[in-house]
């Protein structure tokens, strides 16, 4: 969306909503009453929530709230890879398979409660062996394989603050963040399957770790047994650390407060911010909302997030939220294409999947692939279908509900962010009437409301901006070494309120509609990017002198990467064709094949306003084939037509 009101207040209407089945209904862990219980008193609801929980000591206060500032269940002590693993083995279900496995070529592993405890204890061993603890970070940087988890779970149970760096990211993105948070240890495999293929990972760090950083070791999984270049007395292969560990591991219990990991995610500015979360406040609401907004049946449920663990989809709805919740998961390595279209209901099918959460990105390529590939499978197990990431058009969630969910699966739209840690906007199961492409409500325990430009509550019918004006638990405590930044991006645009990025709408109902980032971020495929990012990227390519890029509407990605470049002199007559692919991978080399612009435009002129602020909304208009809008505040009113005339681009082929 372009920012102004006018396309916050357009929405068509949906008078569609599909009301819970009695059936549902009846099963359901969530009930309506849980929204009045929660508002009577908020606290001693998030009270209630933290004592699902085990803790070491019971926390003294629930919440410490000096705004911006939140400390949740102040003064307790607790055990994240406790809570997710040993507590289920205490509890007697260590023989309760915990993960199913799946490999890309087909390899499959079917790990227990009690084989995880046992694994995730000798890693932590391992750690402890080569000198890390709860002082440390560790950047964590691996496929989709268990030891990405286990890893994570190791990292937790000393203390150590994870910092999950996505896989698909390149040299230099993991350098910044190994700097930034300061390292000691990388956790990486020498690669992975995608594709069909076997990728590396080791060259990457090997490459990153040219840069300076205190980074003293690297502990290798061999996944794929390629070639694999080795710097003796750095890099330690797991095997040969971790299998000789002892499988016990006596935990010790850190502060609700202290931090369980940092995760990057693109502001408006180049430069990512570390997103930490700490322990106790994200811990109780990932295992409240995995419960109510899944519906989770631990006994019966097969339960599958196809997030990677580099995101905070990964973190909360794959690693934390179900293992407290102690459940059976599928986690598959690969690409939904590999080796058929139809892989993804193949797993469904094989492994009797029951909750399936995934992206309206990729539910829109399955639309496009056909629907052959899901009626091909029996997809009849799955009672709950999930979406998160970005609004899911109202036709996504209808195809979603009828040709995977075969109009028996309630869906859950779920709203949140890397910095909510949970989710925070979305339907009950049993409770909620969902609309297609509505979020609805926010959860039990959280409020959300829409403001317009001054901060004042919109009503019913109309849109404004998004806030959240009541602390959360599992909100993040900060950015990363960045105070004033912290409160500058989230505090500052309202004061005293935190305020998401996302344009909203309220129907008629007050049910909320997302309407998509009102800063300068993209949102690509449901991984957040922002403008700022790529532009630096490609003007450190030395051919460019100045670049603007936009998030312009794309059928299957949501928003798609739109770049417009000025070359600098000298360099002007160069085979464009041959430039664009050569910046397409710089802007890779730099960032990462997510950040690959689709659209390169090479140009004469930015539109610029007299104070030489670029006009993105004018390029937005070129990007998407549409009319170019009031260009009255441009320095030099030509340049937009110039920029229309004068295109020069080139399509994405891969
Ligand atoms: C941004 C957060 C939360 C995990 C995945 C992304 C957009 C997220 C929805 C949704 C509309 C959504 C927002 C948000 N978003 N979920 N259900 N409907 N928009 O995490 O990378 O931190 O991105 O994703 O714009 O601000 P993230």
């Amino acid at each position: 969306m372009s920012g102004n009101s006018e396309s916050l207040e357009n929405l068509s209407t949906e008078n569609r909503s599909f009301p819970p089945s009695s059936a549902f209904a009846t099963q359901a862990n969530a009930s309506a009453d849980l929204y009045a219980h929660a508002d009577k008193d908020r606290l001693a609801f998030w009270d209630e929530q933290a004592s699902a929980l085990n803790w070491h000591k019971k926390w003294d206060k629930t919440l410490q709230w000096d705004s911006p500032f939140a400390q949740w269940f102040v003064g307790g002590q607790i055990n994240a890879s406790v809570n997710a693993v040993d507590r289920h083995v205490a509890e007697g279900n260590g023989d309760r398979i915990a993960f199913h496995f799946e490999g890309e070529p087909g390899d499959t592993r079917t790990i227990s409660y009690a084989q995880l405890l046992a694994d995730v204890s000798k890693a932590a061993n391992a750690l402890t062996e080569i000198g890390i603890n709860s002082e440390d970070r560790v950047a964590i940087y691996m496929p989709l394989i268990p030891e990405a988890i286990v890893a994570m779970l190791a990292c937790a149970r000393i203390g150590a603050i994870h910092s999950v760096v996505f896989g698909g990211f390149s040299a230099d993105a993991l350098l910044s963040r190994i700097q930034d948070a300061d390292a000691t240890l990388v956790i990486t495999a020498d690669g992975g399957f995608r594709k069909g293929a076997a990728f590396a990972l080791k060259p990457l760090v090997d490459e990153a770790l040219k840069g300076e950083t205190n980074v003293a070791n690297v502990l290798v999984v061999k996944r794929t047994g390629q070639e694999t270049a080795w710097n003796e007395g750095r890099d330690i292969w797991w095997h040969d650390l971790v299998n000789r560990q002892n499988p016990t591991h006596t935990p010790e219990f850190f502060d609700s407060e202290h931090p369980l990991f940092i995760l990057y995610t693109s502001g408006t500015t180049a430069k990512p911010k570390g997103i930490f979360h700490t322990i106790g406040g994200y811990l109780t609401q990932a295992a409240y909302t995995h419960k109510v907004v899944f519906d989770i049946k631990a006994e019966t449920d097969i339960y599958w997030c196809t997030a990677d663990v580099g995101w905070i989809t990964g973190h909360t709805y794959m690693v934390y939220g179900p293992l407290i919740n102690g459940c059976t998961q599928v986690i598959y390595e690969g690409t939904p294409d590999t080796p058929h279209k139809g892989r993804v209901f193949e797993v469904i099918e094989k492994y009797g999947v029951t909750i399936l959460y995934t992206a309206p990105t990729l539910i829109r390529t399955w639309m496009k692939w056909g629907d052959e590939f899901p009626n091909k499978f029996n997809l009849t197990t799955l009672r709950l279908l999930g979406s998160v990431g970005e609004p899911i058009n109202p036709e996504a969630w209808m195809w979603y509900r009828e040709v995977i969910g075969g109009n028996n699966c309630p869906i859950v739209d779920t709203w949140w962010q890397t910095e909510t840690g949970a989710i925070m906007i979305s339907p009950l199961p049993g409770v909620t009437a969902t609309k297609p492409g509505s979020a609805m409500r926010p959860l039990p325990g959280i409020s959300a409301k829409v403001v317009d430009d001054r901060g004042v509550e919109v009503g019913n019918g109309h849109g404004g901006f998004l806030i959240l004006d009541q602390p959360w638990p599992s909100m993040l405590r900060g950015i990363w070494g960045e105070t004033e930044r912290y409160k500058e991006t989230y505090w500052s645009r309202f004061p005293g309120i935190y305020f998401a990025g996302d344009g909203a709408k309220l129907d008629d109902d007050g049910a909320i509609w997302l309407m998509g980032r009102v800063d300068d971020v993209m949102n690509i495929s449901g991984h957040r990017i922002s403008t700022t990012e790529v532009e630096s990227a490609l003007v450190s390519y030395e051919a460019i002198a100045e670049a603007a890029v936009v998030g312009a509407a794309d059928e299957l990605t949501g928003q798609a990467i739109v770049a417009f470049v000025i070359l600098r002199g000298g360099t002007a007559h160069a085979d464009g064709d041959a430039l664009v692919k050569e910046l397409r991978n710089h802007v890779a080399k730099e960032i990462g094949a997510i950040a690959k612009p689709r659209q390169i435009m090479v140009v004469n002129e930015l539109p610029k306003t007299r104070s030489g602020k670029i006009m993105r909304r004018l390029l937005k208009d070129v990007a998407e084939n549409r009319a170019v809008g009031d260009a009255t505040t441009l320095a030099d009113p030509n340049v937009m037509k110039l920029i229309s005339e004068g295109l020069k681009s080139s399509k994405d082929e891969d």
